[in-house]
């Protein structure tokens, strides 16, 4: 049986990478195969590709095009074989995030975005989508925080409050697939919220 495709999404900051293991973990107990990954990248050429992404300043359609040659070349490298042998995919971002981060962020329009999903993805898209969201202070005071940051980090409070909404907009228009979770709670209490998700979702 071909496996499961699972998606997380949400801003930087927004605490994603914290539940990544818990996610595995509870698929793996299940006795299910887990192949984890993350866009960009993913691949050999998709790690190049990502190195620009995040350090290179580009034309905003430039970085859209270059998030799908990683993307193509992650879905024929990677995503779909390990599909088609019955593994699940947990992949740490998609193209959820090319829209709220290039579109909703930068402003590419949303049809050539729309154009470039059909065809890189065909009829490939995420089974379920985990969508962290934070307010965009939580956000940015999280990131403040952290490590040196990328180029996406270094952007504006503006820019993050338009890939919220760019985030929000899409998990209304695929309702079916999208889980939003709230990541503005103490950690414990979201991973509790990820296995209860998880878990119903991989009996
Ligand atoms: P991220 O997933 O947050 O990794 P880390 O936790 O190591 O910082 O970093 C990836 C960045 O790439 C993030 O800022 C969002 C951006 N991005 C896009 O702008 N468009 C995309 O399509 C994808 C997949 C990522």
């Amino acid at each position: 049986m071909r496996g499961k495709f699972i998606s997380l999404e949400g801003m930087d900051g927004a605490g994603k990478s914290s539940h990544i293991d818990t996610i595995i973990t509870t698929l793996e107990r299940r006795g299910i195969e887990v192949v984890s990954t993350r866009e960009p990248g993913g691949t050999g050429l998709g790690e190049k590709l990502r190195e620009l992404l995040l350090h290179e300043s580009m034309h905003a359609e430039t970085e859209a095009l270059l998030m799908f040659a990683a993307r193509r070349e992650h879905i024929a490298q990677l995503i779909l074989p390990a599909l088609e042998r019955g593994a699940w995919v947990v992949s740490d971002r998609f193209t959820d995030a090319s829209f709220a981060y290039q579109c909703g962020g930068r402003g590419v329009d949303h049809n050539k975005m729309a154009i470039l999903e059909q065809w890189v993805q065909q009829d490939l898209q995420p089974d379920l989508t985990l969508l962290f969201d934070v307010p965009v202070e939580t956000s940015v005071q999280r990131l403040a925080a952290a490590r040196t940051p990328d180029k996406f980090e270094r952007e504006s409070h503006e820019f993050f409050r338009k890939i919220r909404n760019a985030y929000l907009d899409r998990a209304k228009e695929f309702p079916h697939r999208f889980r939003l979770i709230d990541g503005n709670r103490a950690l414990e209490i979201v991973s509790a919220d990820v296995v209860e998700i998880m878990s119903t979702f991989a009996r």
